[in-house]
């Protein structure tokens, strides 16, 4: 199958049951997106997906299999900023500057859901951030900073 990753189309030969998630990690050495609970409840392995010019989603790529994404556009963490190495997204800065960052493990997926988000209602009330929020969980707690962090960027964005 081809698989378009952060711009760059992979030809593999996936199992029908590989999850997207492994093919990321595993194959393309993509570590960004993580594995935590492997079941749906955490959004520790979000991924964004597009395909034919509509808005990128969020999936949960533990439970995407990597077949059922021939001819949709994955965007990982590590394809957020811009093209040169270290070039960080408006997102991720502000997460920074907000230390909304703690363990840090929930942090891609967070940062990719905001980034959809963005993408859709650039100017979301704090109500809308934590609905649209609501599938990534952090076990620090550092969600008020989470939503701070959203805000200034969709302002940066703006
Ligand atoms: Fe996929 Fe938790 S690892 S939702
Ligand atoms: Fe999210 Fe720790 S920063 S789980």
């Amino acid at each position: 199958m081809l698989l378009t990753v952060n711009g760059t189309t992979y030809e593999l030969e996936v199992a029908g049951h590989e999850t997207l998630l492994n093919v990321l990690r595993e194959r393309l050495s993509l570590s960004g997106t993580k594995l935590s609970c492997g079941r749906g409840e955490c959004g520790a392995c979000t991924v964004l997906v597009n395909a034919g010019g509509a808005p990128r989603r969020v999936v949960y790529s533990c439970l995407t299999l990597a077949a059922a994404c021939e001819g949709v556009s994955v965007t990982t963490i590590e394809g957020l900023g811009g093209r040169e190495p270290g070039t960080l997204h408006p997102l991720q800065e502000a997460f920074i500057g907000h230390d909304a960052v703690q363990c840090g493990f929930c942090t891609p997926g967070q940062v990719l859901a905001a980034a959809a988000l963005l993408e859709v209602n650039p100017s979301p009330s704090e109500p809308e951030i934590r609905i649209a929020m609501s599938g990534n969980l952090c076990r620090c707690g550092t969600y008020p900073k989470i939503v701070l962090a959203i805000q200034e960027a969709a302002q940066r964005l703006a």
